[in-house]
């Protein structure tokens, strides 16, 4: 949800480090861009929207240099996609920022500068930031303190970096979004994450909410909110430049996609210890699952229908009672919360607003204690969470979660093991034999990838469709409900999921030869349930896609289309349907020509309410 990237250098043209910054921040946003570079007393703005190489061409045309800068990729809140509202801001050739996030009271902040004869030239609420520092500075403060006293009025969630026409610094603040420096011999840095500085460093501080700091060529100071000068831990970061490179791929999304065997086994290898699950490596914690009576998960978009298949696991394998919840919903909700429970927040990102808000409300229900399953080392909900659970996807800028989302369930099946195994409700035994299942994962998902031919010729096919029905039932109903978000996510087909049982209550109204309807049919306990609502499909007219399993045993009839993955994997089967669903999405939307890695109105880090 917008990307901040800036740099102060003492020998360096900043330009091309900003450029290469926002190139890969762009999954962050990706409607318009901007920089502004200090130069000789000056500040030099460039700004277009559409995607980061439409700067890059003015940029050459202007032969703009400089060695302090900062650039902004856009994901509109406030103000249409204009480039009179693309960031930079900047209020009377002296102030100039970049902001991710919503300033909430800038309504009341616009009327006070505009009675104090300041014009705004924007629809965006970050004017008022520019504005309003070049206010506090009328009366000579420094750059400093005239941040330290906008921050103080400013309400809603931000990350700003900011600079003025004379200056060699950017001073920045955090207040719920993203930010971090980047620290460098003779030139040091600041993003919205590590991706846009792998090339220069991977020395990392990860800002707290509060944080502002001062960051020159040669020197970085941060401070808290009373502007106490405080210190912050150097990260090295573990992110490599060659993991954010396409590679063969056309797509990062197929590059995520394709992934998928190698980030599910460094998943399971991260918690296994000498044949057995050792929950200490769990964030290097000690976590006790017995002394929890029940679960409640909290997620949005993707991460939450992970949520809904891990109830299944942890319902039947540890026989602890699970609810699954929408974060912005509960966030909102006069939650009863019972003793004993457990909060677990499922995150790729870790910066989801509404999941870390939706946690921090948890906590003042009276939740007390919280686990975590993240892709992202220090991100906000990780720093907010008892135990961290990473999933070792490596970095994922497909908007579309792919590899994050098989990720997940590995962890979260893992995790129902744990509590199994901790609530002594599985022998050893059982957990050997299910830890030789994980083990089988990747050679099954490698199966499932073959099918992509297959899915290829499905997805001609969707491509000429306006709608499309997914269907699952148990532990595969949220495999539909993901099939049909990927679809419409990356295709813009509109795509609805149903437990399938419920087709007679509604949605049978809306089936006809037009409507594809894809079904995920393993060879479960509900495969014959699931026969007979796909005959209810037939019987009207409507086109199926079966996804089943080798022992499924269905036959392809007119009407009928069935692909099938490896023999049924039991309990884990959820994780393998998952591919042949996510192929779907990317072929239709390849054959619609849609922008796949970039789905128009959306971003990858949602840090907006
Ligand atoms: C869909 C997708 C989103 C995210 C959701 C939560 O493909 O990626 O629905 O799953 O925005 O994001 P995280 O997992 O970062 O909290």
């Amino acid at each position: 949800m917008c990307g901040i990237v800036g740099g102060v250098s003492k020998n360096n043209n900043i330009v091309p480090i900003l450029i290469n910054g926002l190139e890969k921040l762009e999954y962050r946003g990706y409607d318009s861009a901007g920089i502004a570079i200090i130069n000789h007393n000056r500040i030099q703005r460039i700004r277009s929207v559409g995607r980061v190489s439409n700067i890059h061409k003015k940029i050459s045309q202007k032969n703009l240099k400089g060695k302090t800068g900062i650039g902004h990729t856009r994901w509109a809140t406030h103000g249409g996609v204009l480039e009179k509202n693309a960031h930079p801001h900047i209020s009377n050739n002296e102030i100039v920022v970049v902001h991710n996030g919503i300033i909430e009271n800038h309504a009341k902040l616009c009327d006070f500068l505009k009675n104090k004869n300041y014009i705004f030239k924007s629809e965006t609420d970050t004017e008022v930031i520019a504005h309003l520092i070049h206010y506090f500075r009328k009366n000579k403060p420094s750059l400093l303190e005239a941040v330290h006293k906008t921050c103080k009025k400013l309400e809603g969630a931000y990350a700003i970096a900011v600079s003025n026409k004379n200056s060699n610094e950017i001073i920045v603040a955090r207040n719920g979004c993203p930010l971090i420096i980047g620290v460098s011999e003779d030139q040091n840095f600041i993003a919205s994450d590590i991706s846009a500085l792998i090339s220069v460093t991977n020395n990392v501080i990860f800002l707290e909410d509060g944080d502002i700091a001062v960051i020159a060529s040669d020197s970085y100071k941060i401070f808290d909110d009373n502007l106490n000068q405080i210190n912050r831990k150097i990260y090295k970061s573990s992110v490599k430049e060659n993991q954010m490179e396409l590679g063969p791929y056309d797509h990062y999304m197929q590059k995520e996609i394709y992934e998928q065997p190698i980030a599910i086994a460094d998943t399971i290898e991260s918690i296994i210890d000498e044949g057995s699950i050792n929950p200490k490596l769990i964030g290097g914690l000690k976590f006790d699952a017995s002394k929890y009576e029940s679960i409640l998960i909290l997620a949005a978009g993707t991460s939450y229908y992970a949520g809904l298949t891990a109830k299944y696991w942890f319902e039947h394998l540890a026989k602890v009672p699970v609810n699954v919840e929408i974060a912005s919903e509960y966030r909102y909700r006069d939650a009863v919360t019972p003793k004993k429970q457990l909060i677990i927040t499922i995150s790729q990102s870790g910066e989801t607003l509404d999941t870390l808000e939706a946690l921090k409300q948890a906590k003042k229900n009276g939740n007390k204690n919280s686990l975590t399953i993240c892709n992202v080392q220090e991100s906000a909900i990780v720093r907010q969470s008892d135990y961290v659970f990473y999933t070792r996807a490596g970095v994922e800028i497909g908007v579309a979660s792919t590899k994050a989302f098989t990720t997940q369930l590995v962890c979260l099946f893992v995790l129902s093991l744990i509590f199994a195994k901790q609530r002594k409700k599985i022998t050893k035994k059982n957990e050997l034999a299910y830890i030789e299942e994980l083990r089988k994962l990747s050679g099954h998902i490698q199966t499932a990838l073959n099918l992509e031919p297959q899915i290829k010729a499905w997805a001609k096919k969707f491509s000429r469709k306006s709608n499309a029905l997914f269907l699952g039932r148990g532990i595969h109903y949220p495999i539909a409900l993901e099939g049909a978000l990927k679809l419409k996510e990356i295709s813009y087909i509109h795509a609805e999921a149903y437990p399938a049982g419920e087709l007679k209550h509604g949605p049978l109204a809306l089936v006809d030869k037009d409507l594809p309807v894809v079904v995920i049919a393993p060879n479960d306990k509900l495969l014959e349930k699931v026969k007979s609502n796909m005959q209810e499909v037939k019987a009207r007219g409507g086109e199926l896609f079966v996804i089943a399993d080798a022992d499924s045993q269905f036959d392809a009839e007119a009407g009928i289309h069935v692909i099938r993955t490896n023999r049924h994997v039991g309990i884990l089967s959820p994780i393998v349907h998952a591919i042949p669903v996510q192929l779907l999405a990317y072929h239709v939307a390849i054959s619609k020509k849609t922008d796949v890695d970039k789905p128009r109105n959306l971003a990858k880090s949602v840090t907006v309410e």
